[in-house]
């Protein structure tokens, strides 16, 4: 993949949608701290497309808030088209992996991993998902406050690491768990925002060098599991990833080769893991900060419901959706809302502040799921899945980890704030709880059964 990074023009106030003047830096260090806010302050002075001047972007990121301009960036595929945009991830993930495709090859690419991510597929996992959450809750239960996200990382993790990969021997999946946790500790996802010469290994010490290592520690392991799976002939009754990867085909009768294997499994990994645990602890930090809310929640479900379960879910990836916005370039100069966007621009359609546009969600800043009920949204105003051929393809997976967790967690303790509301920081491409989403959790008096 040629770096989009380098193509990417210059900014210039005339080739691009309005910005604020303000320093790169400083505009840089506002969205890292307090996006959904910074974002709002940018719409509300230029309306609903502007540019937003934050590194890593040489011009800057074109952003679309409204929902027309947010539909036509997921949607009108020839304008703008996806997997150029996420070259900066390219380092983490793999340069083969979905995620960082071009068209025309990531539709078809897209197809082979489509089947074992199909809702009916993915209910068979329903059970380990179950014992996986009921191992990890006595941790989360524990007296005094806790910050939920780093609690749903370990779980999730160790759900994506059993679907993809389909380990079960612990010693096994404890390797896997701390390679993966030191490769995407906070403190290697900097480099990526370093000018190339300096991502480069100086030595142990170095960023670059500390995140090259890592990187071939968490690889190695996948190396392994896939001679390890390739060396067994009968894959008969295996419901993992890689097992079904290993039997794809394609038109001339070829396989996946083990660089395309390693970059797709890690892609997956890496794309499923902080964004599920990320939504788990937005929706239980919301709902313990929701006192009507969440008990009108316990009660639904209680009653053997699950009707506002899906409407909390809703409402709680409307106010907090876990991923910053749906990314693309710009084919080749062009406008959007009425403003120019010059060709190779990063474009990003913005949908945490669509979910915030008071024409859409009256009393936006509000936590409502009943808002859900009953009522279809307006296309495209709720999209924390992203939309279009690049829309999330791990949704019914993501669904399944974070009803278990609601459902059996609220059947055992009632969630209580341990602080104030947190806000959303950027990390990454991800919008996380400020201070990991602490909460208490107040322990009911008889734990309920969960279907
Ligand atoms: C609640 C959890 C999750 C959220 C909020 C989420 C969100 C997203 C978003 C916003 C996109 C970009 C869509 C776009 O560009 O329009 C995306 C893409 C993707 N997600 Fe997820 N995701 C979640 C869980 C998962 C899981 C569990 C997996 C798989 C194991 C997964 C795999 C992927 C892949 C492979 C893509 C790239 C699709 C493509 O480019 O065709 N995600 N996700």
């Amino acid at each position: 993949m040629s770096d989009p990074f380098t193509r990417e023009p210059a900014w210039d106030p005339r080739l691009f949608p309005p910005a604020f003047r303000a320093p790169r830096a400083v505009q840089t260090a506002r969205n890292l701290l307090d996006p959904l806010a910074y974002g709002q302050a940018l719409r509300r002075r230029f309306g609903p497309v502007y540019s937003l001047r934050m590194y890593p972007y040489r011009g800057a990121l074109v952003c679309a808030t409204d929902v027309a301009t947010s539909r036509a960036v997921m949607t009108d595929h020839k304008r703008f088209p996806g997997g150029d945009a996420a070259a900066g991830l390219a380092a983490v993930v793999g340069a083969a992996s979905l995620i960082c495709t071009p068209p025309p090859r990531h539709l078809p690419h897209r197809m082979l991993l489509l089947p074992p991510f199909h809702g009916e597929r993915v209910t068979r996992w329903t059970r380990r998902v179950r014992e996986l959450v009921r191992a990890g809750l006595p941790d989360l239960l524990a007296p005094g406050p806790k910050a939920v996200r780093p609690w749903a990382q370990r779980l999730t993790l160790d759900v994506i690491l059993r679907a993809v990969f389909g380990l079960t021997d612990p010693a096994r999946i404890a390797a896997f768990r701390d390679a993966v946790d030191a490769f995407i500790g906070m403190g290697n996802f900097p480099v990526l925002f370093l000018p190339r010469p300096l991502r480069r290994d100086f030595g142990p010490l170095s960023p670059g060098g500390r995140f090259l290592r890592r990187r071939a520690a968490v690889r190695k392991l996948v190396r392994q599991e896939i001679a390890a799976r390739r060396a067994v002939t009968d894959r008969a009754g295996r419901d993992d990833v890689l097992s079904m990867l290993l039997d794809v085909r394609d038109e001339h009768g070829a396989g996946l080769s083990d660089q395309q294997l390693q970059d797709e499994l890690l892609g997956l990994v890496l794309a499923g893991h902080e964004t599920t645990a990320t939504t788990v602890a937005w929706a239980l930090h919301l709902l313990a900060h929701h006192p009507a809310a969440r008990d009108d929640l316990i009660a639904d479900l209680d009653a053997g419901s699950d009707r506002l379960l899906k409407a909390v879910l809703k409402e709680s990836g409307r106010l907090r959706p876990a991923v910053y916005g749906s990314l693309r370039t710009a084919a080749h100069d062009t406008e959007l809302g009425g403003h120019p966007v010059p060709g190779h621009a990063f474009v990003a359609a913005m949908f945490p502040l669509t979910h915030l546009d008071p024409e859409l969600w009256p009393q936006p800043h509000a936590f409502r799921p009943e808002r859900h009920l009953g009522a279809d949204p307006v296309p495209y105003a709720l999209t924390p899945f992203g939309g279009g051929v690049r829309r999330c393809i791990g949704v019914s997976l993501a669904h399944l980890e974070v009803e278990t967790v609601l459902r059996e967690t609220l059947a055992t303790a009632v969630p209580e704030p341990a602080g104030p509301l947190e806000s959303a920081r950027l990390m990454t491409v991800m919008l996380v709880p400020a201070h990991g989403a602490r909460i208490r959790l107040r322990r009911r008096t008889a734990r309920v059964a969960c279907r």
